[in-house]
């Protein structure tokens, strides 16, 4: 492809962070070596850290190393690399010393420029302020900002409102990578370009959705900032409401990024608020103890932490209503948790039974129509049907059978999200990222839950690691008569 128009200057502020070793570098590597960006753009690192260009090189290189699958880091593609790789020490709340930054962008000063701020959201108003004092944004430049963007709707006003005092809006790029996943952007591809489910998606045809984010990690390095947050704020808030407005919405008039986000937000804004008895017998919140996954004994989530107990969720169920003409009387499931079974995240589809069987099928019932779109681990979207069990028997039998739909994958590698959302930012193309009124209509959704859950109207429930959650979140789905995708 040309890359002629990819020529920014690529400004990774915490480019030092664990998010920016993993995730950000990795994703740039491949965007580069795969010619996505243009070989004369530069990524500088903007960092505490008060070393060398050559140090700094040769820190990202191991990293690479370190955290990329085997196979894809090639010296070769490395040495072009490190050519557009930069480094300027700063310390992020003293405005002096962003001069040097200042010196290294005005070489190019007819570029675009990517702000990515990968540090804590304190920083982002001193960021933005310090660009903005050394004449460092045009209206061609862009904020992307990475979460947490606040723990409440109050926090998330206060540091929106501080980017907000130097970008326009539509410069500002709110990230919550499950939207750079292939997956998850086919939800709109497999919805808008197939005819066939344009008549049945809705209260007509389908009985319920489930919205599973089973992950077997526990908080890994991230204790601290979990044990603020927890599972509602962490998962649920951003990336399962991000997959619920993806289901839900209606069709956007094209692509384009704000006719997608005013679906999203019309979606947010008919959530059914949440009555303290609500709360009560709709949500269900979970907290592991110590168990075993594959084999191997993992400690309970207070273990290792100087703290006797802690009212943090490392589990949420939550059943959902959507009160607009579509959704109707079709409740939403929505489950997330660390050191589940497996690592498993599925949206499921649960159709109506027919409204009548001819079929004797020796007693057994008919299942109903499943549409199952597995986002992780592995990639798939199966369409479970009824079919006549081949040969002869006494009478016809019938067996549920998937209808798998099956893309492989055009290139070599499967692609990060973050290298979608990465590049998207640099072609400025927003569909993909959060707009204000998005994050403030989830926000204010989950405030109430987070309020309900701090006067302790739901006790916390445990759950062995290794589990699928607390049997509180069976009963949440079973008093409705119906049952998660896994019983
Ligand atoms: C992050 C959460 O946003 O998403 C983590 O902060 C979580 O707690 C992660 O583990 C899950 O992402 P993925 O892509 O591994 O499903």
């Amino acid at each position: 492809m040309s890359v002629k128009n990819n020529l920014c200057d690529f400004v990774l502020f915490g480019g030092h962070g664990d998010l920016a070793f993993r995730k950000l570098m990795p994703a740039l590597y491949h965007l580069c070596s795969d010619n996505y960006i243009s070989s004369e753009s530069r990524i500088i690192t903007v960092s505490r850290k008060d070393i060398s260009r050559e140090e700094h090189i040769e820190l990202v290189k191991q990293k690479l190393i370190e955290f990329l699958p085997d196979d894809s880091f090639s010296n070769e593609d490395f040495e072009k690399f490190k050519a557009q790789l930069y480094m300027v020490s700063v310390d992020f709340s003293n405005i002096d010393s962003y001069e040097k930054l200042k010196d290294l962008l005005n070489q190019y000063d007819d570029r675009d420029r990517v702000n990515y701020l990968s540090t804590s959201p304190d920083f982002f108003g001193s960021i933005c302020q310090a660009l903005s004092k050394w004449e460092l944004i045009a209206s061609t430049s862009r904020v992307v900002l990475e979460k947490p963007l606040g723990k409440d709707l109050q926090s998330s006003r206060d540091i929106n409102e501080k980017v907000l005092k130097y970008f326009q809006e539509d410069q500002i790029y709110r990230i919550d990578h499950y939207l750079g996943k292939d997956t998850v952007q086919n939800i709109m591809a497999l919805r808008f370009s197939n005819r066939l489910f344009m008549p049945l998606w809705n209260s007509n045809h389908i009985d319920h959705v489930q919205i599973t984010v089973a992950e077997s990690v526990g908080v890994e390095g991230r204790w601290g900032y979990y044990d603020e947050y927890g599972a509602l704020r962490d998962m649920i808030q951003n990336h399962l409401m991000q997959l619920l407005c993806l289901i839900a919405m209606e069709p956007p008039c094209s692509l384009d990024a704000n006719s997608v986000r005013d679906e999203k937000v019309k979606v947010l804004r008919s959530l059914r608020k949440m009555s303290l008895s609500d709360i009560e017998t709709k949500t269900v919140r979970g907290q592991y103890t110590q168990g075993a996954i594959d084999g191997k004994p993992v400690p309970s989530y207070l273990e290792g932490h100087d703290i006797s107990s802690s009212n943090t969720e490392t589990f949420a169920a939550i059943r959902v209503d959507v009160d607009n003409w579509r959704w109707n009387g079709v409740p939403f499931y929505i489950r997330t948790g660390k050191r589940m079974q497996r690592r498993n995240s599925e949206i499921v589809l649960q159709f109506k039974s027919v409204p009548h069987s001819i079929f004797p099928n020796n007693g057994a019932t008919i299942c109903s129509n499943k549409l199952v779109i597995t986002l992780q681990p592995n990639e798939s979207i199966e369409l479970k049907l009824m079919n006549k069990v081949p040969g002869i028997s006494d009478t016809m039998r019938l067996q549920q059978v998937d209808l798998e739909l099956n893309a492989p994958l055009e290139t070599k590698r499967k692609p990060d999200a973050y290298e979608r959302l990465i590049l998207d930012v640099i072609q400025a193309n927003a569909t993909l990222f959060m707009r204000l009124d998005e994050v403030e209509a989830a926000w204010k959704w989950s405030d109430e839950i987070i309020n309900g859950w701090e006067e302790n109207i739901v006790p916390l429930k445990t759950y062995t690691a290794g589990t699928n959650g607390p049997s509180a979140s069976v009963q949440l789905i079973a008093q409705d008569g119906r049952s998660w995708n896994d019983e």
